[in-house]
């Protein structure tokens, strides 16, 4: 029986339409040859829509997209449209509509990709940020007071809730045991100044730890992370945050891992209906132009299948982009790749279908 799963896809704004193409792509090579299926629904959304219709993200595609199994997202931003409007309004609606509590954002060099870490190798940057997705800074509490005068006043909360901080730090600790590398968990906090917030995630990261004797625990404060994040990366196995420090180092760790055009990350809700992104940005001055690596949205539909339970499926995604990683790609920079964006999609379907077609016994799945 061949097993199908509803995707939500959001093309959305600049380059987005253009990633999202070859993470399709991916799809539908991998579909029949795994025996599954994915019926798949797109949705208009992003600058050109609302400036056209005024409409942001109705109730209506949400109910739609609330019938899906997952959402697959391009990029949200558009230069027509204010910053912050089409951000909060639907990337951001989206995480907390669908209580997508946590963001999975692995930094793994692979083989072939250049870092700007001098003397870092592949196996000295392989870890993973646990951001939480919904509070925080990201709550959108706050206000402002005597508005546009000189003596305005602004106020933007952050919001740590006891059960956010809890199953944020719970998911961390199980992800880091199945994960099975270093068995280590570092929390990036700031405990010496924002004293309430990170003394609630630090009595409750220790009080978690209890039940997982077999994971290391380690603490550091957010400012020390992004020194050892360049210094020594291979310190790192996973690490857990709060969204706003999580947004921040997670640029960082895209950097040092080949940059944009390779980082991949999920907004899961483990009892709902996850998102799946590639992390950079709308990019609209390369819009259109086919110049921006599709890696990072391929990786997003890799994440996809894991979570959904598709290891195999999701294997061969991975080994096909290292084989292009490895062998065709001159850079993982945009517009220095050697290949055109759909180029790019075209020669990964081409690894995975070469290795599907090859006998197992003859499969080799390198480990990068
Ligand atoms: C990200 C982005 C978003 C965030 C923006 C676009 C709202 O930077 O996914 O990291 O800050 O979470
Ligand atoms: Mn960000």
């Amino acid at each position: 029986m061949k097993k199908t799963y509803r995707l939500a896809v959001i093309p959305g704004d600049g380059i987005g339409p253009e990633v999202t193409a070859e993470g399709i792509k991916i799809l539908e090579t991998i579909a029949g040859k795994c025996g599954i299926e994915f019926l798949i629904t797109k949705y208009n959304l992003g600058g050109e829509h609302y400036n056209t219709t005024g409409e942001i993200l109705p109730d209506t595609i949400l109910e739609s997209i609330g019938k899906m199994d997952a959402i697959f997202l391009g990029a949200i931003g558009h230069p027509d449209v204010k910053p912050g409007i089409l951000e909060k309004g639907i990337l951001l609606k989206l995480r907390r509509h669908f209580d997508q509590y946590v963001n999975l954002r692995p930094a793994k060099l692979y083989e072939g990709v250049d870092t700007p870490l001098k003397d870092k190798r592949p196996k000295d940057i392989d870890f993973v940020v646990v951001r939480e997705n919904t509070e925080g800074l990201y709550a959108g509490i706050g206000g402002s007071f005597k508005h546009g005068t000189l003596d305005e006043v602004a106020l933007q909360e952050s919001i740590h809730t006891r059960k956010g901080v809890e199953r944020c730090i719970r998911f961390a600790f199980d992800h880091c045991r199945k994960r099975n590398k270093a068995k280590k968990l570092t929390l990036c906090g700031k405990t010496n100044v924002l004293t309430y917030a990170f003394n609630l995630w630090e009595r409750v990261f220790y009080e978690i730890a209890e039940e997982y004797p077999d994971i290391e625990t380690d603490y550091a404060h957010v400012d020390a992370v992004c020194m050892w994040m360049v210094k020594n990366p291979e310190w790192f196995d996973v690490i857990v945050t709060d969204n706003m420090f999580g947004d921040i180092i997670t640029d960082l760790a895209a950097m040092i891992q080949g940059g944009m055009g390779v980082a991949a990350g999920a907004n899961i809700n483990p009892d709902g209906i996850s998102m799946y992104e590639p992390i950079g940005g709308s990019a609209p001055k390369y819009s259109g132009k086919q110049m921006i690596n599709p890696i990072a949205a391929i990786l997003a539909v890799q994440m996809m299948l894991e979570t959904f339970g598709e290891k195999v499926a999701a294997s061969f995604v991975e080994n096909g982009v290292i084989k292009v990683l490895q062998n065709h790609l001159k850079s993982t920079a945009s517009g220095k790749m050697g290949y055109r964006t759909e180029e790019v999609g075209d020669l990964v379907a081409g690894c995975i279908e070469e290795s599907l077609f090859r006998p197992a016994a003859d499969r080799k799945f390198s480990k990068a």
